[in-house]
């Protein structure tokens, strides 16, 4: 994983707990080292990138899932749980997990991710390094500036991220991928959901998730440096946030559509003549 351009050089060192042999106990963010475990999900590898999972990545139990994620993120019990066993349920797992074994292809992890590539024809196991090149193309989805005070003009530090942000971005990604099942497309907003619950912050009329952050924690895997927790994220948010994603996708796609039909009515596209009586 690439160094954020401000952080200063760190030497290669070994991981094994929670600690870490250069920044110590406590939960300053150090990158995965050689033999480390990471998976495709950005939330995980923060949680173990911070220390709120073993630093290394592996064995890890059900357990030490949920209360990384009401630690490092304060989900509610139930939505940790739920994201957690759910998860292992999928992965068709009952004992401890490395991160990468997260990422087998199909069971939970699925193609069109938003900053990963789809995994290869033959492979197992998805993709983790995160392409930086999609990262930008997903912080440039939420400046294409539909709400006011927004546009690249304004930079990134203006810029929220919502439901109609995401819901372009998943459109764009679905529309160069395989088609996504029905569980798969929902498991793809529900991952989102969650971050726009987590940090939305209010500026004016807007609200939403500061691209800043987005930015840092899905293209580093860090903790927003000045996210500190408002409240207590819980699953009922999570499902309504994943609502207001699909219903933005649905609205998006069917302007889309129209645009497309009036660009070419149907009996100028097909090609064949139609005689209206
Ligand atoms: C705070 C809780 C969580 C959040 C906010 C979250 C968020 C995300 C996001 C945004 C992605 C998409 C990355 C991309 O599109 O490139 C993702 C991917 C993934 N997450 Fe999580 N996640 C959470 C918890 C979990 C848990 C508990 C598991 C499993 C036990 C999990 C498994 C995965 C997997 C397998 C992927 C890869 C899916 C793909 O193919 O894109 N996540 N997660």
């Amino acid at each position: 994983m690439s160094l954020p351009s401000s952080h200063p050089e760190i030497s290669e060192h070994k991981h094994s707990g929670k600690t870490c042999p250069v920044t110590g106990k406590g939960h300053e963010w150090c990158p995965p080292q050689p033999g480390d475990s990471r998976s495709p999900c950005p939330a995980l590898n923060t949680l173990a990138n911070h220390g709120y999972l073993p630093r290394d990545g592996k064995n890890l139990s059900v357990f030490d899932i949920i209360s990384a994620l009401k630690a490092g993120y304060n989900l509610s019990t139930f939505l940790a749980a739920f994201l957690t066993i759910g998860g292992f349920i999928l992965l068709r797992r009952l004992t401890n997990v490395d991160l990468y074994e997260i990422g087998r292809h199909g069971r939970v992890e699925h193609d069109a991710s938003l900053v990963h590539r789809d995994t290869s024809e033959g492979q197992k196991y998805a993709p983790i390094s995160i392409n930086q090149r999609l990262v930008d193309r997903l912080i440039a989805d939420a400046k294409t500036g539909d709400e006011e005070g927004e546009g690249p003009e304004f930079g990134d530090r203006r810029i929220l991220m919502d439901a109609s942000d995401v819901a372009r971005a998943r459109i764009r990604r679905e529309k160069e991928s395989p088609r996504l099942d029905r569980m798969h497309a929902e498991i793809a907003r529900g991952e989102m959901a969650i971050i726009l619950g987590l940090w939305e912050t209010k500026a004016g009329n807007n609200a939403g998730v500061p691209v800043e952050w987005v930015r840092e924690w899905i293209g580093h895997e860090r903790l927003p440096k000045d996210w500190k927790p408002t409240h207590v994220q819980g699953f009922r948010d999570v499902v309504r946030r994943s609502a207001a994603i699909r219903k933005a996708m649905e609205e998006q796609r069917k302007a889309e559509a129209e645009q497309v039909g009036e660009k070419h009515p149907p009996n100028v596209r097909s090609g064949t003549q139609v005689y209206l009586t």
